[in-house]
């Protein structure tokens, strides 16, 4: 039996030893040290040896038990450190490698971007900034703007009219009384009605006209600006449009303005900036005529005015009256300093969305 004990341990130092994985070396453990394992067998068959040998038996199996658990323990510390290091060695990640390829990051339409940059200076003079409603009533957008019914200036801005006949009746909404806005003056009438004087905002928004061409789309922004309060003169229109084309187009600029019409203001003007390719002077220094402004010498911007006292007449509730405040108002489009800065020739193109375009605006 002795003999045995002492086999079954040569036979299992053999096998622990060969074992090369942690499963192999699970299997000899069951094989040696398992219930069914022929050692257990021994130590439980134990009782039914006669008393003078069961002391050296027991003595040797427990010896042999020991030993082999013990060489199991060595065997599994080893064969896991082997399997940890080889599934390190495997599941490797190089973090030296690139990732997939960086994205592009975005940035802003330059129409955006120029909208910002009217936004920025026209605060800095301290105005505040105003939107308004880009569906609006013909009563904001011509009538209190001093455009009277069948007035021939409704037709310089051939609209858009909403159909407002649809499911949801508008009580007092006939066909031509809601369209999309020509333009972002009508916020003027909006902004007094809802603050008395003074009152120095602009209101930078999209504006609706059937017009296409390559100066001309059927959507486009403008920038609308007004100041009211006592003792307001067309020198200050003149002074702060200047101030704010100066920051648009250099520090060299000058402005003029234009006797022109326009219903909501009296006087009324157009205004227009030096050119900034020829300086002013319509020539370019090898004395070709200058593209830019064809020669003149001016780049027409917008229009502008002192507010008519015909439209404070329709916030006079607000505190409005032409006898005790004045006020001028201004507007232009900010595709056309788009185009200007950038010198985009086709107003199209910022609507395209063709990246080619887009990106050379990062
Ligand atoms: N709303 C005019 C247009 O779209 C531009 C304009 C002219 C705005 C004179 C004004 C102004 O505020 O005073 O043609």
């Amino acid at each position: 039996m002795i003999e045995r004990i002492e086999e079954i341990e040569v036979e299992a130092v053999a096998d622990v030893g060969a074992a090369d994985s942690t499963a192999a070396l699970e299997e000899a453990r069951v094989r040696y040290l398992g219930r069914k394992g022929e050692l257990t067998s021994i130590l439980r068959g134990i009782a039914e040896i006669e008393p003078s040998r069961l002391g050296a038996v027991g003595a040797a199996a427990n010896h042999t038990r020991k030993t082999i658990e013990a060489l199991i323990d060595e065997r599994l510390e080893a064969l896991e450190a082997a399997e940890l290091e080889a599934s390190l060695v495997e599941d490797r990640i190089d973090v030296t490698l690139p990732g997939s390829p960086a994205r592009a990051v975005g940035h802003l339409h330059p129409i955006t971007r120029t909208r910002r940059l009217i936004e920025d200076v026209m605060i800095g003079l301290g105005y505040q900034v105003m939107e308004g409603p880009e569906i609006e009533h013909d009563f904001y957008n011509f009538t209190a703007l001093n455009h009277p019914e069948d007035h021939p200036a409704r037709m310089l801005q051939d609209t858009f009219y909403v159909d407002v006949s649809g499911p949801v009746e508008v009580e007092g909404e006939g066909p031509r009384d809601v369209l999309l806005r020509t333009h972002t003056s009508p916020m003027q009438v909006r902004a007094m009605e809802a603050e008395p004087p003074p009152i120095f905002m602009i209101v930078p928004g999209k504006t609706y006209r059937r017009d296409s061409d390559a100066t001309h789309s059927p959507m486009f922004h403008q920038v609308e600006g007004l100041a009211v309060g006592e003792g307001i003169t067309l020198a200050d229109l003149k002074g702060t449009l200047l101030a704010m084309l100066r920051e648009i187009f250099g520090p060299d600029r000058q402005i003029r303005m234009r006797p022109h019409f326009f219903p909501f203001t009296e006087p009324s003007v157009e205004f227009d900036v030096s050119c900034f390719r020829c300086d002013g002077t319509g020539n370019l220094p090898d004395g070709a005529r200058c593209g830019l402004c064809k020669g003149i010498g001016w780049i027409e911007l917008g229009g502008a005015g002192m507010v008519d006292p015909n439209v404070f007449g329709f916030v006079s509730e607000s505190g409005y009256d032409p006898d005790s405040v004045t006020g001028f108002a201004f507007g232009f489009g900010i595709e056309r300093i788009a185009m200007l800065r950038h010198g985009v020739g086709d107003l199209r193109l910022f609507f395209d969305n063709d990246v080619r375009l887009l990106e050379q605006f990062s």
